[in-house]
């Protein structure tokens, strides 16, 4: 198997840096940059036309000033929608953004992209991974990009259209269950994502040795994380990454 090249950071900006801006916007991934964090994780699903956007819920209910489902808003609609006041008034006025919109971004930047692909109940795997996965093929270089899920239709879906020279493909679970070796070989993955909380050591050890990069998510303690470094996780999703400066073990927090 060949991977990209990917130089792993040890930090990403959960949902953008979500500690200090409305979480999945483009000023929460401009916080990011600014703090110097240059990997960000992002959710991704589809509007009701077909449109990408990054977003997390099922609803606008929780980070817009709108309500209802993600489904049923069209690209004109969801606009319109302020997705930035929910977190202060400084982010008045900031739009839910598009997929498009949000490559833009990290490519002027240069940033790195964890992008997962969420399924919230009843959302079509195919049209999600079948609109996402060219249009991030198009945008980011391999060695920027990683695209993550918890389903495993749509991680198999998106190996069809690409190889693993081409895309690195990331495993979320929740807990390391029996199944997760060959969860990850049905899809050449390159990481696992797992949950810090429910990480043991023994399993830690072992998806080092079959060859798979281990991410935590979504880790705001850096000292109760302080050990598993050395169970030879490689990288933390955080909402807050900065806080971990000081708490890393080569005590690099950006692009290496
Ligand atoms: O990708 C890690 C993490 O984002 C998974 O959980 O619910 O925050 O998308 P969630
Ligand atoms: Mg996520």
């Amino acid at each position: 198997m060949s991977d990209p090249r990917i130089a792993l950071p040890r930090l990403m900006a959960h949902r953008g840096l979500s500690a200090r801006a409305p979480e999945n916007t483009l000023a929460a991934v401009r916080a990011a940059h600014e703090v110097g964090c240059y990997w960000v994780e992002l959710d991704v699903q589809l509007l009701g036309d077909g449109t990408p956007v990054i977003w997390h819920d099922a609803t606008v209910n929780r980070c817009s000033d709108g309500r209802g489902t993600l489904a049923d808003l069209d690209y004109p609609r969801a606009r319109q929608l302020d997705a930035g006041s929910w977190f202060s008034d400084h982010f008045r006025g900031e739009p839910m953004a598009t997929l498009r919109e949000m490559l833009e971004l990290i490519n002027r930047h240069e940033m790195g992209l964890n992008l997962e692909l969420k399924l919230n109940r009843g959302r079509s795997v195919a049209a999600l991974t079948d609109v996402v996965v060219p249009t991030l093929l198009d945008a980011l270089p391999a060695e920027r990009l990683i695209l993550s899920s918890f389903n495993d239709d749509a991680l198999a879906r998106a190996r069809e259209i690409a190889p693993a020279s081409q895309l690195a493909l990331g495993v979320l679970f929740e807990g390391l269950n029996s199944d997760w070796r060959s969860r990850c070989e049905a899809i050449e993955a390159y990481s696992v994502h797992a949950d810090w909380k429910r990480l043991n050591r023994r399993q830690a050890a072992a998806v080092a040795e079959a060859g798979h990069h281990l991410i935590c998510y979504t880790a705001n303690d850096p000292t109760a994380f302080a050990h598993q470094w050395s169970w030879g996780v490689e990288c933390v999703i955080s909402d807050d990454p900065g806080s971990f400066a000081g708490h890393l073990p080569d005590e690099s927090s950006g692009r290496q």
